[in-house]
């Protein structure tokens, strides 16, 4: 195969597939997977593999597969060594600082308690705004934690804002604006140049006519 692509599994999933298909690849299969992790796209010559986020990342670094599809809010949290070539413009969601209503953890003086699944993301918005607070890690249903008392407050993604309203949570604070994007291993971008860049030329064609239309 002279591509491999890892997309994202879940929410970013079926958007990279519609875009995919958009741009003319064969990804049938993809769109009727069962419990397949890895294709063969029937049109071009390349393979796909579906991976949790975090491993898209590793998959990239490691060589194994030359592009990624994958959110902004994972690339924040870890890993450096890729280009991040394209913002593919789905999946748009927010990182918030939330807390329980008329709480806000912003205010709070003392000792403070954050929650939340990207401790390096948070701890790097609070230190830049010179505030002490102890990050505790959670891997899923942050909201929950204020809710319970284990934390203040939580940095975490707001897509509808549902779970935060359906659980007494308000936002006091946008930490940055996040989308999936199109990362690519360095190596494969030298030696594989031509390839990449046909790709990421059919994404961002797609991509800008998205935007077109939007206007
Ligand atoms: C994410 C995020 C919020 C929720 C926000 O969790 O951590 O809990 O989605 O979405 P909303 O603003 O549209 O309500 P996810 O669904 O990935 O599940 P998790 O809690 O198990 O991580």
């Amino acid at each position: 195969m002279s591509l491999s692509v890892a997309l994202t599994k879940g929410r970013l999933e079926k958007a990279a597939v519609a875009m995919l298909e958009e741009c003319g690849y064969g990804v049938e299969k993809l769109k009727d997977k069962g419990r397949a992790l890895a294709f063969e796209d029937t049109l071009k010559d390349i393979r796909y593999f579906l991976v949790k986020a975090n491993d898209c990342i590793t998959y990239i670094e490691h060589g194994v597969a030359d592009i990624g599809i994958v959110g902004k809010d994972t690339l924040m949290e870890g890993g450096s060594d890729y280009y991040e070539m394209l913002d593919l413009k789905f999946g748009q969601c927010r990182f918030i600082v939330g807390g329980m209503k008329g709480c806000d953890p912003l205010k709070k003086s003392g000792h403070i308690r954050i929650g939340t699944k990207y401790p390096e993301v948070a701890r790097q918005y609070f230190a830049s705004r010179g505030m002490d607070v102890e990050i505790i890690r959670i891997d899923g249903s942050v909201e929950l934690a204020p809710v319970l008392g284990l934390c203040d407050g939580i940095v975490d993604i707001m897509e509808t804002g549902k779970t935060l309203k359906e659980n007494g949570l308000e936002v006091y604070d946008t930490v940055a604006r996040i989308s999936a994007r199109l990362i690519v291993n360095k190596a494969s971008f030298k030696l594989k140049r031509d390839e990449v860049m046909n790709f990421i030329t059919d994404l961002e064609r797609i991509v800008n006519r998205n935007a077109e239309g939007n206007q």
